[in-house]
């Protein structure tokens, strides 16, 4: 799977994927968007609405095992406000997979009907995956097909056409799935997404991030940093450098002289971060501010709001 650590998101690469989406379209009966459950705004593409039109959704909030249950639980109803059809899943352990094909059938319902009265009652349901680099599409695509996988043809002279794997409950997926980009000129999405590691850490500089990463969690998760890294929930800071260095003074993180190491105090936040150490967290809220449009909601641009 392409990997957003490696992509140079640029026009073409863009192009090709809406050319991709385009075609594949009048094939399939709905789109399946996935999301991270940790960044259910940050890991939406900002064209998806445009892209895909007014086919019907599923929106899978994926990594829903590393993400904070109550506000999945508020992110499911969000999208399902929307018009989508919403299920969580751990794509990994495979928790959550088997939902798909019944809320596939329960937001295809009508069309269904529709088939069935013509007499085309075992028509497959036919699926397109879409979701950024990182997000678990080849996870999911994996455990949805359990291990039989579609060969792509790629012997001389034959042409390869798109091939549909058999899943579980009527459903047909597109053997390629959608690799979309995300809004990273966005600094606030690409803080966000690096903090997840889904982008190269290298954009951002380390001891920023985990400052601001410590700003969120000192507000929004106190309890996690303070078992974690004994930081109190009222401990005094003006900003997050001064949590960072409390926090490397806390792990023993210090340079001759005393002086806390920060650098490496940012590194050990990050990797704990995603490691899911500090506990299940989710970095965005619905209804928080965001600069995406309509359907992320507003932003404010203060990390004093606890927000990231
Ligand atoms: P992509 O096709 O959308 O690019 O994503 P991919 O499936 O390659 O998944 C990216 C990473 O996320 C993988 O980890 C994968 O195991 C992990 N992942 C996918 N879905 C889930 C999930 O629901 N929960 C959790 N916890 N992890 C998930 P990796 O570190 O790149 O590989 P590996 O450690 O699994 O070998």
């Amino acid at each position: 799977m392409e990997d957003m650590k490696d992509i140079q998101w640029f026009p073409g690469h863009m192009a090709k994927t809406r050319r991709m989406i385009q075609k594949s379209l009048p094939l399939v009966d709905a789109v399946a968007e996935l999301l991270d459950a940790r960044l259910p705004l940050s890991s939406r593409n900002p064209e998806f609405d445009r892209l895909t039109r007014r086919k019907p959704r599923l929106v899978i909030l994926n990594k829903a095992d590393m993400a904070d249950p109550a506000l999945t639980q508020q992110w499911v109803e969000y999208y399902q406000k929307r018009g989508a059809a919403v299920i969580t899943a751990d794509s990994k352990s495979g928790k959550g997979v088997k939902s798909f094909a019944p809320a596939l059938r329960r937001l295809l319902a009508p069309q269904l009907a529709q088939y069935a009265a013509k007499g085309m009652k075992g028509r497959p349901i036919r699926v397109m995956i879409l979701g950024i680099p990182n997000v678990g599409k080849s996870s999911l695509i994996n455990r949805l097909a359990g291990g039989k996988r579609a060969k792509a043809e790629d012997r001389a002279g034959v042409t390869r056409t798109q091939q549909w794997i058999k899943v579980e409950g009527g459903v047909e997926l597109l053997d390629t799935p959608g690799v979309l980009w995300p809004k990273l000129e966005d600094q606030e999405v690409a803080c966000r997404l690096a903090f997840t590691g889904a982008v190269r850490d290298e954009i951002l500089d380390t001891e920023a991030l985990a400052s601001r990463l410590l700003v969120f969690l000192h507000r929004q998760y106190p309890k996690a940093l303070e078992e974690r890294y004994r930081i109190a929930p009222d401990a005094a800071y003006t900003t997050g450098f001064d949590l960072l260095e409390l926090l490397a003074k806390n792990r023993g993180m210090l340079l001759a002289g005393g002086v806390p190491n920060t650098e490496r105090a940012a590194i050990a936040l990050i990797d704990e971060f995603r490691a899911v150490k500090l506990g299940r967290i989710t970095l965005e809220r619905p209804g928080e501010q965001s600069q995406n449009g309509a359907d992320h909601g507003e932003k404010t641009t203060d990390p004093s709001d606890g927000t990231v």
